[in-house]
């Protein structure tokens, strides 16, 4: 058995620990044998190409690719610029953060393990000239990874166009065209057309994959492997909770306990869904999940037509514990909290003792936890009591250490608790037709030809 470094503890959702707010066995064991026929469902329609995200790890596909593309640039690249949105995006700076320094690009050259990375995921001017002007000089040393599962993102589009302009512009055509790599779908869309016809370097999102659960392919693996990242390790993490949540045994699988927990939530109405690391470095991981629970579980029920789905919120400890806990607190009781803790930092820093006498400096310094990450933890214990205090559901997924493999463990964890919400909850979890009117529409303010008429017109 292929054990996974993360625990989850679930003691804090329990009606021994929390009274009329806790979910009891009873509640639990009803709701398992139905999960039970889920991940049965699950198990077989994966034997016939579906969730195709769940294979990844396995198959790796394009590994030595991207290796390789990263080999053959790596001495000529300070820059790696990632054109991207959404799903094309999230996923990539979220790894970028949990596993390099957040100061990253900000090291010289030689500290760091690879260019700097900087991952436009908006159209907004004033943010895409900054980075603009940090390159402007560097063209020639500046790889550029557009990344568009469609090929057709009205962002990821414009964004290339400048992009490449000033590229031709630095360099000439033919060494602009050598600074491209392009992640898209292997044969349909506009962004593989222009491969096709350039002759850029390329990547694939793989079939079936979407833009939200694919990070652990091409489309996330690249900048990761450029910025130094153990790809290997990532994808053996992802692998290790593939065993754990491919468990038949709903309780014994984490993926199906947190879709349980979740759900049995949703019916007694708390319905926001507030993830909060207490870590710095897992913060955007906290927007990555943002994203995956939002556009995957918020949808029109087909069999009634009723509107369903949570609303994830993303907080950091101890940060909002000075912003929002107030409201986590007094506020509605509709939420269920998720805290991502860390059990050993990466480093960890010494308060000093000082101000003999003045007590209300002299703890911090004294006490066995007397370091930052000492501190930390005490606040998210301390968190989770006062919610505790005040009825509020909690749970708790346990980093030994933010590594490769744990944060490989996570992203495939919370992959996996995708397809079980959807089947408890009767939707179609990989669709995101809400998103397609906003899409017309701004073509058709944009003057796209074949949208002159307003999709809001009928
Ligand atoms: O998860 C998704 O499907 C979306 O968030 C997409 O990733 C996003 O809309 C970008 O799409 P594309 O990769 O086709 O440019």
């Amino acid at each position: 058995m292929n054990e996974v470094s993360l625990q989850l503890d679930t003691r804090y959702v329990r009606d021994e620990r929390l009274g009329d707010h806790g979910l009891t066995e009873e509640q639990i064991g009803q709701l398992t044998p139905r999960t039970a026929e889920i991940l049965q469902e699950i198990a077989t329609e994966r034997k016939q190409g579906q969730h195709r995200f769940r294979d990844l790890p396995h198959e790796k596909p394009q590994l030595d690719e991207i290796k390789q593309i990263v080999e053959d640039y790596r001495d000529s690249t300070d820059n790696l610029i990632v054109l991207g949105i959404g799903g094309s995006a999230l996923g990539n700076i979220a790894v970028q953060s949990a596993l390099n320094p957040l100061t990253y690009n900000l090291l010289p050259n030689h500290q760091r393990r690879g260019p700097r990375l900087f991952v436009l995921d908006n159209v907004d001017p004033v943010y895409f000239e900054a980075v603009m002007q940090l390159v402007e000089d560097q063209w020639d040393r500046t790889l550029v990874n557009v990344i568009s599962k469609s090929g057709e993102t009205a962002e990821t589009s414009a964004q290339f166009l400048i992009v490449r302009d000033r590229l031709i512009k630095a360099l000439d055509e033919e060494e602009a065209r050598k600074r491209f790599v392009v992640t898209t779908d292997a044969s349909k869309g506009t962004m593989r057309e222009i491969v096709d016809r350039e002759g850029y370097r390329s990547l694939t999102v793989p079939e079936g994959v979407g833009g939200r659960f694919s990070v652990l392919s091409p489309v996330g693996l690249l900048s990761a492997a450029f910025c130094g990242i153990d790809l290997d390790t990532l994808l053996a993490g992802a692998a290790a909770m593939d065993e754990a949540v491919s468990n038949p045994d709903p309780q014994a699988n984490p993926a199906a306990t947190l879709a349980m927990i979740h759900h049995l939530y949703m019916q007694r109405s708390k319905r926001i869904h507030v993830m909060m690391p207490y870590s710095q470095q897992l913060r955007d991981m906290a927007d990555w999940y943002r994203q995956i629970w939002a556009e995957s579980l918020g949808k029109i029920r087909p069999a009634d037509k009723v509107c369903v789905g949570p609303t994830p919120i993303k907080a950091l400890g101890a940060t909002d514990q000075h912003s929002q806990v107030q409201l986590y607190r007094e506020g509605p009781n509709d939420k269920v909290f998720t805290f991502l803790e860390v059990n050993e930092f990466d480093c960890d820093t010494i308060i000093p003792m000082a101000f003999e006498g003045v007590e209300a400096m002299e703890y911090l310094g004294r006490s066995d936890e007397g370091t930052l990450g000492g501190l930390l933890s005490a606040e998210k214990r301390a968190t989770e009591l006062a919610l505790l205090a005040s009825q509020r559901p909690s749970l708790t997924i346990r980093f030994p250490q933010i590594n490769e493999r744990s944060v490989g463990e996570f992203i495939y964890l919370y992959e996996s608790v995708i397809p079980i919400m959807g089947k408890l909850m009767a939707i179609n979890p990989y669709d995101q037709p809400a998103v397609e009117l906003g899409k017309l529409l701004t073509f058709h303010f944009m003057g796209r030809k074949g949208f002159e008429k307003s999709p809001m017109e009928g």
